[in-house]
């Protein structure tokens, strides 16, 4: 197969830690050809998607005592060449948030990636339908109880009713401007002014989960289907847990309850092309469903002696033969 990975700069990648790195490795070992292209390099010429791909060539990345061994320069870029998407078998929209005018523009580009041709992995409709944040709430009974809303007064009623909260801005990631509330706080108005930018902008309230000081479960879903899971605990004195504040990642298998938030999931996932996506769950109850980048699979493999990236390349060498076809 021919792939093409819509990526940040390659020199900001972290090849022990990024899912992208993972699946591009994995996709090379299978004999698949890897390009990739920034964001910013999509155009529709004639109707048609195009990108200025590079080719990509991996360094093998060893797993050896527990750490993935990362040769330097762990790969060589070919030049960039002009070309259709829809020679590509499948893209991996693998952009970063936030989910900014630019990303939203790449994905009305992507929808000129033709389907009969070329599985767009998430799919772009599906990458504006779902809010990384929002999207979780339309699973009621999976989620705790949460509010969004740019008032302040109603921010203030909601965080004295729980006692604790979590605020989250819509359009974060990896922690970022994620906020304990407390009540009493004598900061609250302020960091509600910041958080909204004076009103102007709404944000998720969400009652605090005490069982998040055992573990933000990150579980990683093919198509639907739960392939691995990997706990991420805070350290220290920080309450996220995030692994880019610091979080401790640790072996995990999937509960019944975690199990059943993914059979609740997986039609609506299916729907929307979202064939790639991490969700994450604190204490059985479902805070996020990752869509844009969601990471993980280098701490799953390490932990469970698994490679998840090849998983995702089986699926997608099967999806091609049946001529799976999205949305
Ligand atoms: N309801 C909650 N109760 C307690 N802690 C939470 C809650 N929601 C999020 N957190 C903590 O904040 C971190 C980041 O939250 P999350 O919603 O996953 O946003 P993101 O990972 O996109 O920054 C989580 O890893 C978790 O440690
Ligand atoms: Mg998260």
């Amino acid at each position: 197969m021919k792939l093409a990975f819509i990526v940040d700069p390659i020199s900001r990648l972290d090849p022990g830690h990024d899912t992208s790195v993972a699946l591009m490795e994995a996709a090379q070992n299978q004999g698949h050809e890897v390009w990739f292209a920034q964001a910013q390099d999509l155009q529709v010429v004639d109707g048609k998607a195009w990108a200025l791909l590079q080719p990509i060539t991996l360094e093998p990345i060893p797993l050896l005592d527990g750490h993935w061994q990362v040769p330097q320069p762990w790969c060589a870029v070919g030049e960039p060449v002009r070309s259709p998407l829809n020679q590509m078998d499948a893209v991996f929209m693998r952009k970063d948030p936030p989910v900014s005018t630019a990303y939203l523009y790449a994905t009305y580009i992507l929808d000129f990636v033709d389907p009969q041709k070329t599985l767009v992995v998430n799919h772009p409709q599906g990458l504006r339908a779902a809010n990384e944040k929002m999207f979780a709430l339309q699973f009621t009974d999976a989620i705790p109880e949460t509010i969004v809303t740019q008032n302040k007064q109603t921010i203030r009623e909601f965080v004295e009713a729980k006692g604790l909260a979590v605020l989250k801005p819509l359009g974060g990631k990896a922690g970022e401007g994620i906020l304990l509330m407390e009540a009493g706080d004598r900061n609250l108005n302020s960091l509600v002014e910041i958080s909204t930018f004076q009103g102007q902008l709404p944000v998720m309230v969400q009652e605090y989960l005490p069982q998040a000081t055992e573990g933000d479960k990150r579980i990683i879903l093919l198509d639907g289907e739960p392939i691995g899971a990997v706990n991420r605990i805070p350290t220290g004195k920080e309450f996220r847990g995030n692994m880019a504040t610091g979080g401790r990642v640790a072996q995990s298998d999937l509960t019944a309850r975690e199990q059943q938030i993914c059979s609740q999931l997986a039609p609506t996932l299916r729907k929307n092309g979202l064939i790639f996506v991490g969700i994450d769950v604190i204490g059985g109850y479902l805070t996020e469903i990752n869509v844009t980048s969601p990471t993980g699979i280098r701490e799953i493999d390490r932990l469970d002696d698994v490679r998840l990236g090849d998983r995702v390349m089986e699926w997608l060498e099967n999806a091609n033969k049946r001529g799976y076809r999205q949305i």
